[in-house]
C-alpha cells in the first residue's frame, strides 16, 4: 500500500512522565532540518477535533469504576477518527509523530486492565489491517522517577497521571513485553537520565528503518 512508501508514521509510548513529548519535539526538528521532510505532529486519543472531545471524556469524565468497555470503545471510535487524518498525511509525503497508539491501548486497557487482548487485536485490525506504524520508541523510565518528575511538573494530575506505583509498574511491564513480541518495530530507550543520549538513540534507529 503507499501508506508504507510514501511518508512515515512514528509513535512515542512509555508512561507518564516519560519524556515523550520532549522527545518527539527533538525529533520533530532533526526530521525537519536535517532530513528536510515534513513533519506532521499528533497524539491520542485525540487529533482530530471530535477526537480532541472523547479525549476529554476519556481523560476528565470517564471514572476508573466505570464500565471498561466505555473507555475501551471511546478510545477507538477516536482512533477511527483520527487514523483517517494520519493515513492522508503519510499518503502526502509527511513523517508522521504520534503520542501514543495502539500499544498503549495494550498496555493500559489489557495489561493494567481488564481487556483481552485478541478482542484489541480486532477492533485494531477493523482500523487498518497493514503493519503500522513503521517504528516505535518505548521511553522506559523507573515509575518512580515517573512520579518524582509528575510532582515537579507542577500541573494538575489527572486520573491516568495518579495511577499508583503498582499499577504505573504493571503498565511499564505490558510496554515492555509488548516490545520484546515487535523487536522489529519497537525500539527501547532508557530516559532516566540523559535526553541528548536518548535522543541519539532515538535519531540512529530511524536512521536504520528507513
Ligand atoms: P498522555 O498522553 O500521557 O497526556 P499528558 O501528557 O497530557 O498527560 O495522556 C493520555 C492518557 O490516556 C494516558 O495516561 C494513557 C491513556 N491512554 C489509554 O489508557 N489508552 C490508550 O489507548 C491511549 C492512546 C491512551
Amino acid at each position: 500500500m503507499g501508506i508504507r512508501k510514501k511518508g512515515k508514521f512514528i509513535t512515542f509510548e512509555g508512561i507518564e512522565g516519560s519524556g515523550k513529548s520532549t522527545q518527539i519535539k527533538l525529533l520533530k526538528n532533526f526530521i525537519e532540518k536535517k532530513l528536510k521532510k515534513k513533519v506532521f505532529l499528533t497524539r491520542e486519543p485525540g487529533g482530530t477535533s471530535i477526537s480532541e472531545k472523547i479525549r476529554k471524556l476519556i481523560i476528565n469524565d470517564l471514572k476508573d469504576n466505570h464500565n471498561p468497555y466505555a473507555e475501551l470503545y471511546l478510545i477507538f471510535a477516536a482512533r477511527a477518527l483520527h487514523f483517517d487524518v494520519i493515513k492522508e498525511k503519510i499518503d502526502k509525503g509527511y513523517f508522521v509523530l504520534c503520542d501514543r497508539y495502539i500499544d498503549s491501548t495494550i498496555a493500559y486497557q489489557h495489561y493494567n486492565g481488564s481487556i483481552d487482548l485478541n478482542f484489541i487485536k480486532i477492533m485494531q485490525s477493523k482500523i487498518h489491517s497493514n503493519k503500522l506504524p513503521n517504528i516505535t520508541f518505548l521511553l522506559d523510565i523507573n515509575p518512580q522517577i515517573s512520579k518524582q518528575r509528575l510532582l515537579k511538573r507542577g500541573k494538575k494530575l489527572d486520573r491516568f497521571d495518579k495511577l499508583s506505583l503498582k499499577k504505573m509498574t504493571l503498565v511499564r511491564n505490558g510496554f515492555l513485553k509488548i516490545a520484546k513480541i515487535n523487536k522489529k518495530r519497537v525500539v527501547i530507550v532508557k530516559n532516566d537520565i540523559n535526553k541528548e543520549v536518548a535522543h541519539d538513540l532515538i535519531v540512529k534507529n530511524l536512521l536504520k528503518k528507513i
